[in-house]
């Protein structure tokens, strides 16, 4: 299968029943994230031939031989599409998780859609920054601005990552690729309230590129609490791991 992305050819067959999401970040274009992998958050959002799709429901075999643009390709640090620019001077994020998701989406909106962003931005969601600042960067409005020398105090400066933000080049930590890197995966109960009497690993164990399964045997015996209230006496200490 060939794919065309950001204006490369990648000839590489996807897995069985992979979507175009994982596909893209394993052929390397990180800047295309994982919110919710259920159709909701818009995150994951790349255009397939210049038509905004939410790559984690679109499978990845259907992608074969059309284009794909990402927030990569939308544009570069030092060559900004005007959609990118405008999030960068509003700002219109904050984390900027959701930033190349939105982005992909926004620069694709007409002048009508423009004009009903609750409903032309339904399939993308921001949990931090307010949909305010991000109304204001698709409506070209600048709030950040430049500090003159020693006057930065009760200035408003850009965050200094913000144009790799914008552009999808900013790592998180889901971005991070090492040699030999191996992934941890928490495997939770099935059973909403049991006493576990053993674990039996060896079937985890036989699984190829599995490494390591770790238990409550493998760590100290000092219990901590999962509630995560600030104040921990609220919660009981009450789990291992
Ligand atoms: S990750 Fe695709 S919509 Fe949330
Ligand atoms: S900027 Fe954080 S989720 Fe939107």
């Amino acid at each position: 299968m060939s794919y065309i992305v950001n204006g490369k050819t990648f000839s590489q067959e996807p897995r069985p029943g992979q979507c175009l999401r994982t596909f893209l970040r394993h052929l390397g274009w990180f800047g295309v994230k994982k919110g919710c992998d259920a159709g909701d958050c818009g995150a994951c959002t790349v255009w397939l031939d210049g038509r905004p799709v939410h790559s984690c429901l679109t499978p990845a075999f259907r992608a074969d031989g059309h284009e794909i643009t990402t927030i990569e390709g939308l544009g570069s640090p030092e060559d900004m599409h005007p959609m990118q620019r405008q999030f960068l001077e509003a700002p219109g994020f904050q984390c900027g998780f959701c930033t190349a998701g939105m982005i992909m989406t926004a620069s694709a909106l007409t002048d009508a859609q423009k004009q009903d962003l609750p409903h032309a931005l339904k399939g993308n969601l921001c949990r931090c920054t307010g949909y305010r600042a991000i109304e204001d960067a698709i409506n070209g409005v600048a709030g950040i601005e430049v500090a003159a020398p020693g006057r930065a105090i009760g200035t408003s400066v850009g965050t200094p990552a913000g144009a790799d933000v914008v552009t999808g080049r900013a790592e998180y930590t889901m971005d991070t690729e090492l040699p030999g890197m191996l992934h941890l995966k928490v495997l939770h109960s099935p059973h909403a309230h049991a006493r576990i009497v053993s674990i039996d690993k060896s079937a985890a164990l036989a699984v190829p590129g599995v490494h390591r399964v770790y238990t409550w045997e493998d760590v100290p015996r000092r219990l901590f609490s999962t509630a995560i209230h600030t104040d921990h006496l609220v919660d009981p200490d009450d789990t291992y791991i």
